[in-house]
């Protein structure tokens, strides 16, 4: 079954033709990075017009890649929510307008549940059950994965999310949007144990995050020392970094250890940040937690994961799962 993949969700419009919901055919992702950059962060109106100029063009590119053509496709499947809304109505109007023209099925995917199964795309991905750590810039959660649309919520972050403290720490340092990327970079030059920065419910036996005590901790050191350049900016990076990446990981492994699970997947854009793979299979090691993370490609957005989702939808035969009301911090199973 050739499933055509298609997410216009935030700042990146991407398209995909995936096979059977395992075997990437292509993979196109155009990102808006540079556009969004002077502004440091997504302008959701800019995001939404460049979509429209961007996705078929994508689309087109997707299908020639895969050397398919439209009337091969078997399934449409376009990310529905959670996301920017008038980005969102840009793919859903396309996806939806591809199945009418061609008679063909078009399902709805949740934006998180395509970041869990992105794992698929690898041979080795685990089968369910797992606990899956969803990190992006909009999401830190940790979810049971039962089966295929089978999921729990285990614990989420009760401020910002692990790429937004990644972002706005950025921002503080006068880095470029996105923040984590050039965060990564930087941190690889730097000791990370030179400041120790606070690590949110650290403590607490609970499997939720804080990240909002880091950016004000990283604000008041920017505002007594100054703007750090240098050997001093890598070690800032590294140090907060190694906060961000050392409470993910002690969190996830309590996640595992008390839910009985003995597979971590890590999903979503920050589980492309090298210091956190480094560290949760060390951790995972340590705790006998066998430990996935898709390639950095397939972590951040992508046409292929939402290919994969659609793909373990539409053979359940349901709708796309009520994953984004599980992620509001506020709702408990
Ligand atoms: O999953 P994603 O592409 O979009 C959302 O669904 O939010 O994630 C984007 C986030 C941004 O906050 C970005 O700074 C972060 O992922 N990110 C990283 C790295 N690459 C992307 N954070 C830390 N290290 C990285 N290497
Ligand atoms: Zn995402």
């Amino acid at each position: 079954m050739l499933v055509l993949g298609i997410e216009t969700s935030c700042d990146e419009t991407a398209a995909a033709v995936v096979r059977d919901g395992r075997e990437a055919l292509s993979d196109v992702v155009s990102t808006q990075i540079e556009l969004h950059r002077r502004w440091g962060g997504v302008v959701p109106e800019l995001a939404s017009r460049n979509h429209v100029l961007q996705v078929m063009p994508v689309v087109d590119e997707a299908l020639e890649r895969a050397r398919v053509s439209l009337e091969d496709v078997d399934l449409f499947a376009v990310t529905s929510g959670p996301g920017l809304v008038g980005a969102l109505l840009v793919g859903l109007q396309v996806g939806k307008s591809l199945a009418f023209a061609t008679g063909r099925p078009v399902v709805g995917v949740n934006h998180l549940e395509g970041h869990l199964l992105a794992i698929r795309l690898d041979e080795r991905a685990p089968e369910p059950p797992f606990l899956g750590m969803i990190v992006s810039g909009g999401h830190t959660s940790l979810y049971a994965v039962d089966d295929y649309g089978t999921y729990r919520l285990l614990g989420a972050t009760l401020d910002d999310a692990a790429g937004e403290a990644f972002d706005k720490i950025a921002k503080l340092l006068g880095l470029p949007y996105p923040g984590g990327v050039e965060i990564d970079r930087l941190a690889r030059g730097g000791d990370p144990a030179a400041i120790r920065f606070p690590r949110g419910l650290a403590r607490r036996a609970t499997c939720d995050f804080s990240f909002s005590g880091l950016k004000t901790s990283v604000l008041n050191h920017v505002q007594r020392h100054g703007r750090p350049e240098g050997q001093a900016l890598a070690d800032l990076c590294a140090s907060a970094q190694e906060a961000i990446a050392d409470v993910l990981t002690a969190k996830a492994m309590r996640a595992a250890r008390e839910a009985g699970l003995s597979r971590l997947v890590l999903c979503g854009g920050v589980a492309a940040n090298s210091r956190l793979r480094d560290l949760a299979i060390e951790r995972g090691g340590e705790a006998g937690i066998e430990v996935h993370a898709p390639p950095k490609r397939l972590c951040t957005d992508n046409g292929a994961m939402i290919a994969v989702a659609g793909y373990e939808t539409f053979r359940r035969g349901r709708g796309p799962t009520g994953l984004a009301l599980n992620a509001d911090p506020a709702w408990r199973p």
